[in-house]
């Protein structure tokens, strides 16, 4: 099957990884990108909450479960088989989007085996799709040791800490040793307060080398984000209109080659 492109989200917690995930499925929806899946590989669960969607099941229960019950598998049913049919079940379907959610990292003891097939299944599911978007947890092996894709476009988001940007710079150094596939890195500097733009880039630049960054796009704090998280609402449906989106998409429409390429 011909590869899709795979697009993951990283930084340290509470940068803003799960509301860019959600403006980069936006982003792709509104470009009539179809059909994307979106995948939560956060332990924590958020994306849903944020698409505005219920989670089903996740790949950690479903690989607890397997584990648990696999002597209660009936042989006529190999366990690919059946590992492949939960996993199409765990996909939750929505209109435009679909999503996929990995849940709990494994437990004490050998998953191997289930690991690996469910690693094959999530490769092949990936690739029926236009585009992946994948809201990770801070580091890069995560990604390649859960969903067994690589990745095409890293999208780096730091909020305006050097916190952030330090943590950023371990996920370049990481990636250096565990994937050297990733063609594409694009740096996100999240909740910029008006005025502060240039000392943020300059903050940056001390601590990252921008230059192994395709783009560097600033997103400004944004009171319209702050009302959806205590309202609840989905950030796939408040005003398109608002400062952090419009900048958010100015950013990916400035792009040479278009981050669904
Ligand atoms: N540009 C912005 N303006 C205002 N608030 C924002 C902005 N970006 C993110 N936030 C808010 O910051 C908080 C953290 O954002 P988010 O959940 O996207 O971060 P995260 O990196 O996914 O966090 P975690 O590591 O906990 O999953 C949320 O309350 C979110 O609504
Ligand atoms: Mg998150």
């Amino acid at each position: 099957m011909p590869e899709s492109p795979c697009i993951a989200l990283v930084g340290k917690g509470g940068v803003g990884k799960t509301t860019m995930s959600a403006f980069t499925i936006r982003y792709l929806i509104e470009k009539g990108i179809n059909p994307v899946l979106a995948v939560d590989a956060d332990p924590s669960v958020c994306l849903a909450g944020v698409l505005g969607i219920e989670t089903g099941e996740t790949i950690g229960g479903i690989r607890e479960d397997t584990r648990s019950v696999a002597k209660g598998i009936p042989d006529t049913i190999p366990k690919q088989q059946y590992l492949e049919l939960k996993v199409q079940e765990a996909v939750t379907e929505s209109r435009d989007f679909d999503l996929l959610t990995m849940g709990r990292p494994e437990g004490p003891g050998c998953y191997c085996f289930v690991n690996n097939i469910l690693r094959d299944n999530l490769d092949r599911l990936t690739r029926g799709y236009k585009v992946t978007v994948i809201d990770c947890e801070a580091g890069l092996e995560h990604i390649s040791r859960r969903t067994g894709r690589d990745v095409n476009v890293m999208i780096f988001v730091a909020d305006p800490t050097v916190k952030a940007l330090n943590t950023l710079k371990s996920v370049l150094e990481i990636g250096e040793e565990v994937s050297n596939k990733i063609l594409r890195r694009l740096l996100i500097l999240n909740r910029v307060p008006d005025g502060k733009e240039e000392k943020v880039l300059e903050a940056a630049a001390g601590i990252l080398d921008l230059k192994l960054f395709e783009a560097v796009g600033v997103i400004p704090g944004d009171s319209a984000v702050f009302d959806a998280e205590l309202e609840g609402s989905s950030l796939l449906n408040i005003d398109s209109s608002i400062s952090s989106y419009q900048a958010y998409i100015g950013f990916l429409n400035s792009l040479e080659h278009p981050i669904s390429a």
